[in-house]
Order: C-alpha cells, then sequence, then structure tokens
C-alpha cells in the first residue's frame, strides 16, 4: 500500500504530467522502441503516428494516479484495456519495461521540476496500477485458455471463404486451420489478425469486430479497405488482406475480446446505430438479437456516404421482412441519383434522431468514426437517454466524446 505521503505527491504532480502528457509518452515511446524494437511486434504502428495511442495511455495513466487510492473505482476503464492487451499478448514481464522508459520520460520531459521524491512516488504508484493490470489480464488469459475451443497467444486460421459485402468492405470467413472446434465469443467482441506482410521488419496486428453471431461454425470478419492504400500504416493491412489473403490462405487470430457487449439478459427495445465499418459489431448483436431474442424490437440504423459502400443492405432487409420485430433506416451523407431506399440524405442529427428512435424505454449501441458517435452521443444524451442506456466502442484506442 502507498503511504498518504507518497498518493499526497502523486496527486499534487498529475496537473504537471497532465500539461506534458503527450510529450512525456511520445518520449516514453521514442525510448522504449529504441531500446526494445521487439515490442514493434506487438503496438499498431498507424496508431503511434497518430498519436491516439500516446494520448490514450497519457490519460490512463493520470486518471489511474487521481485514482491511485480506490483504483477500484477505474476498473471497467482497466478491464477494457486489459482486454486489448490480451488480445495483443501483453505480458507481465512487459510491465518493467513500460514502468522503467515511462519514469525516464517523466525525468527527461519534466528535468529539474522531476525531484527524488517525485519520481520515487511515480515509482511506487506505476507499480500499483501495473499490479491492477497484470492481475485483470492474468484471469482473462486463464479464462481464454480454458475455456472450451479456447486458445492463448495467437493460432492460425484458414480464409474459408472471401465475401465481398461493398466497393470498401470484404468479408473473410475464418475456421481454425487444425480444423479443432471455435471458442464462443459475446456479439460486439473483437479478435486481433496477425499478419507478417512481405517487406515487413515486424509483424502487423489489428483488431477486427467479428461480424456475425456466435454459435457458427466460422469467425467472420468484415475488413474495410482504407483509402490511404498498402504504402500508409492506415492502409497496410487493409490492402493486403483486401488483395493478398485469398480463400485457403493462412492468417493469426487471438481469442475473442472486448466488453463491448450485447446485454441478452435485457429484453428493453434495441437501438443499433453504426457509421461505416462501424456496421461490423452491429450486424453481429443483429444476427445475435434474432436468433435469441426473436421477440425484440431491435431498430437498425446505418449511415453511409451512398449505396456503393453500403454493405450487408440485402442481409438487414431481408431479416426485416422475415421479422416485424426488426425495422431499419438508412441514412446516405452523398446520395447518388440512383441510390433509392434510403430513409435521410445527410448527416444524422438530432432532430431527426429524436423522430426516429423509441427514446428512453431502448438501449442504444452505436460504433463508428469519432464525429459521428460524438453526434449521436450528444443527441442521446440531448434526449434525456440514461447514460447507462448507451454503449458505444472506437475504432482504435478508446478517445473522449466529451
Ligand atoms: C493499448 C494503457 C501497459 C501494450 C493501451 C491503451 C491504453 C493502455 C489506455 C489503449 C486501449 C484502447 O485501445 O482503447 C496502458 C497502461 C499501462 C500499459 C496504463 C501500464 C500500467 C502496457 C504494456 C504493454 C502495452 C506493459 C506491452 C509492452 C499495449 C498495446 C496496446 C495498448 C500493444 C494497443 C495499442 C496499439 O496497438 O495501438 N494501453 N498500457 N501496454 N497497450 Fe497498454
Amino acid at each position: 500500500m502507498l503511504s498518504e505521503k507518497t498518493i499526497a505527491t502523486i496527486k499534487s504532480t498529475v496537473p504537471v504530467l497532465e500539461q506534458h502528457g503527450v510529450t512525456i509518452t511520445s518520449t516514453f515511446y521514442r525510448n522504449m522502441f529504441k531500446a526494445h524494437p521487439e515490442l514493434l511486434n506487438i503496438f499498431n504502428h498507424a496508431n503511434q503516428q497518430r498519436g491516439r495511442q500516446q494520448t490514450a495511455l497519457a490519460n490512463t495513466v493520470y486518471a489511474a494516479a487521481l485514482h491511485i487510492d480506490r483504483l477500484e473505482a477505474i476498473l471497467p476503464a482497466v478491464k477494457q484495456i486489459a482486454h486489448k492487451h490480451r488480445s495483443l499478448g501483453v505480458k507481465p514481464e512487459h510491465y518493467p519495461i513500460v514502468g522503467e522508459h515511462l519514469l525516464g520520460a517523466i525525468k527527461e520531459v519534466l528535468g529539474d521540476a522531476a525531484t527524488e521524491e517525485i519520481l520515487q512516488a511515480w515509482e511506487e504508484a506505476y507499480g500499483v496500477i501495473a499490479d491492477a493490470f497484470i492481475s485483470v489480464e492474468d484471469e482473462m488469459y486463464k479464462q481464454s485458455e480454458t475455456q472450451v475451443g479456447g486458445w492463448s497467444g495467437f493460432k492460425p486460421f484458414r480464409v474459408e471463404r472471401k465475401v465481398r459485402e461493398s466497393e470498401v468492405i470484404t468479408s473473410f470467413y475464418l475456421v481454425p486451420a487444425d480444423g479443432g472446434p471455435l471458442a464462443a465469443f459475446e456479439p460486439g467482441q473483437y479478435v486481433s489478425i496477425r499478419l507478417q506482410i512481405p517487406g515487413e521488419t515486424y509483424t502487423l496486428n489489428r483488431q477486427y469486430s467479428l461480424s456475425d453471431a456466435p454459435g457458427k461454425p466460422y469467425y467472420r470478419i468484415s475488413v474495410k479497405r482504407e483509402a490511404e492504400g498498402i504504402d500508409t500504416p492506415e492502409g497496410k493491412v487493409s490492402n493486403y488482406l483486401h488483395q493478398s489473403v485469398e480463400e485457403n490462405g493462412i492468417v493469426e487470430l487471438s481469442a475473442p475480446a472486448g466488453d463491448f457487449t450485447l446485454n441478452l439478459e435485457n429484453s428493453s427495445p434495441l437501438v443499433l446505430i453504426s457509421g461505416g465499418v462501424g456496421l461490423t459489431p452491429m450486424i453481429s448483436m443483429l444476427n445475435t438479437a434474432v436468433e435469441a431474442q426473436p421477440g425484440r424490437k431491435v431498430m437498425f440504423i446505418h449511415a453511409a456516404r451512398n449505396a456503393n459502400v453500403h454493405a450487408m443492405k440485402q442481409h438487414v432487409e431481408e431479416l426485416a421482412e422475415m421479422n416485424p420485430n426488426i425495422s431499419y433506416r438508412w441514412c446516405y451523407s452523398n446520395p447518388g441519383a440512383e441510390d433509392g431506399g434510403y430513409h435521410k440524405s445527410g448527416l444524422i442529427d438530432l432532430a431527426w434522431l429524436k423522430d426516429t428512435v423509441p427514446g428512453s424505454s431502448a438501449v442504444y449501441y452505436f460504433c463508428g468514426p469519432i464525429p459521428f458517435m460524438k453526434t449521436i452521443n450528444d443527441a442521446l444524451l440531448a434526449m434525456d437517454i440514461p447514460s447507462d442506456r448507451i454503449h458505444y466502442e472506437f475504432f482504435g484506442p478508446a478517445a473522449s466524446l466529451s
């Protein structure tokens, strides 16, 4: 347990560190990758370049430090990150490396202002925070190893089928290469995919939501080909998957992870809202609700640029035709003359949402690009939807919607 004095030192230095937060974490990453280039096999280089990972790590360390005397208050955030860590294979032996370089970066950036007392306090606090992560992750490793069909680390999967869903989205149906069973998962969860792309020094990892209901003889991911192209960090993995991974090709996956999941105990009306490829966890939730809760009312709202990039349209329309509890709305920000059948032209806004969704009786799940998510979140809050009925997930590192 930390002493009162250490806790006071930590709390009093958080504002200063927050001010330098991103400089400190950028310095930290630079130094850590120099000393341990092998860690570049785990980290997403695109997130590094955009600075989102630095911000996410800095925010978490400071939030944890502020709650250092009652870390249980940030347990949900710890669990969400721990899912990502477990899915990428972060292990206890990695924590001292991160700790050493984080402390080193604080010292480097603050200079003389980082007294021995301050550094000592942060070293102790980091130890407490790291222990919290390690113990949550240990549980998750045990769970993924012991469940039926579960496994640890990455294992080879064969691409059984590749299906084009739109101009930019293609689905991959994946089965264990050894023919073994598949671990169960919850709708909304993701897998990490690991690729060794020819010409790349390090392995590349990405997370993709599973886009079909659990209980099928495959895992399905639906990947958007990023416009940036194969030479940019953003486009590398998605373009490689689209262009070079064919049926019967092998990719490596870690076991399903993530806490953005559909609560099947709840039977309130369900509203699933997605922008672009954010539809993947929503389709998994929709398909699951249809199978497991056929009496539940589900509204599926999807925003896309136009019909050409609108994936799985027919699938949702067919479900709605067969089940009167399912309804859908299509919103095209930039419809073409030939795009019939949509319900809204232009971006989703508060007035439209208010007229469309059932209000406080429903639960809301959404996923999409950050500006889209911010609009939806602000609109739902403005409609007085209680925050415990609002659930969302970011692509990539978590950010703030406020
Ligand atoms: C992701 C915090 C230790 C590797 C993250 C994220 C946060 C975070 C906030 C973003 C989660 C998201 O995607 O929403 C922390 C904290 C740590 C810690 C507070 C220490 C107490 C470590 C260690 C490693 C590691 C020891 C392994 C060397 C990663 C990786 C990601 C990640 C690879 C995914 C990011 C990406 O690829 O862009 N961590 N982390 N973390 N963390 Fe940690």
